[in-house]
């Protein structure tokens, strides 16, 4: 279970010592505290705020084309909720916080996948709401460093290989999901999905090029990228700059044009900010038209 406080005799040398010293160099020193540790107590509150994302979600799978989990969209809301607080991962960034989590346990809930594919691990915060939102579930996990994991599925299997290379000859790919939170070209997950046969995807930190520079590690060009370019003659290559470096997606990458001939749907869900105040989420919903493509 989740501590909801720092340990107070680091928090005091944090305070008095190591934050001001860190500040001095330019970086902020915050204690590594879940978002979900900060919640509203009060009755009507937590009403609201779980009325109002579960609002949010069904509009958004809905719009993803995903029938609603069984139970509905609210049963699952109030699952999340009481179960984020024993989450046994400690993050406050570089994943998934209360946002993220909820969108992937609802939609994961509703899609009733037999397998996951989750590329992009980092300590494991993701595929514990996996293994939540699936209990049942085989989940395939792919990350080039295993090193940071604080929790470890026995449903899952690891693997420090990229998932192309992984042999899923044993996976019925039409009962199958695949997140990708890897920080690698969206659109090259896209082609290397149609490959496998796998329709159903999720994508984190997909961003539209007037937004990716808000992004660290750009999967670049991303699903909204493809989106945005398909049938729109050259608009030039996308530029943006991060951290003082230069980046640029071109305009005529492959990519861009392959992708979008196997992509049959998209939806980019609400970051649910509004709804609950919590860091906003990115998630996308993608599904292939399978057997199309350049
Ligand atoms: C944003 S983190 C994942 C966060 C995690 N899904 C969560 O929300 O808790 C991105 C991860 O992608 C991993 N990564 C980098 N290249 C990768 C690759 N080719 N395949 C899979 N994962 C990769 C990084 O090592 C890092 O752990």
């Amino acid at each position: 279970m989740t501590p909801t406080r720092p340990h107070p005799v680091m928090e005091r040398l944090r305070r008095r010592v190591l934050s001001p010293l860190f500040d001095r160099l330019g970086y902020d020193l915050v204690p590594a505290m879940p978002d979900w540790s900060h919640r509203p107590t009060s009755g009507p509150e937590v009403e609201a705020l779980m009325a109002a994302a579960s609002v949010s979600l069904e509009r958004d799978l809905a719009a993803a084309a995903i029938s609603p989990p069984p139970g509905g969209i609210r049963a699952a809301v109030e699952t999340f909720w009481d179960l984020i607080p024993t989450a046994p991962v400690r993050q406050r960034r570089g994943g998934s916080g209360f946002n993220g989590a909820l969108q992937l346990y609802v939609a994961l809930r509703a899609l009733r996948p037999r397998v996951v594919i989750e590329s992009g691990v980092f300590r494991g915060l993701t595929t514990w709401i996996i293994a939540q939102a699936c209990p049942e579930a085989a989940i395939h996990c792919h990350d080039p460093d295993l090193s940071r994991l604080q929790y470890r599925s026995p449903n899952a299997s690891y693997s420090r290989a990229d998932w192309s290379s992984a042999d899923l000859s044993s996976v019925d790919p039409s009962a199958t999901v695949a997140f990708f939170d890897d920080h690698v070209a969206q659109a090259r997950r896209v082609l290397e999905a149609r490959d496998r046969g796998i329709a159903r995807l999720l994508f984190d930190d997909d961003a539209a090029g007037h937004r990716i520079h808000a992004h660290g590690g750009p999967a670049h060009p991303t699903i909204a990228m493809v989106a945005a370019r398909q049938g729109r003659g050259d608009l030039g290559p996308i530029r943006w700059q991060r951290n003082g470096r230069a980046f640029v997606q071109a305009a005529d990458d492959p990519l861009l044009h392959d992708a979008g001939a196997c992509i049959a749907h998209v939806h980019a869900f609400d970051d649910l900010h509004r709804a609950t105040g919590y860091s906003p989420a990115r998630l996308t919903s993608v599904t292939l038209a399978l057997g199309t493509g350049p």
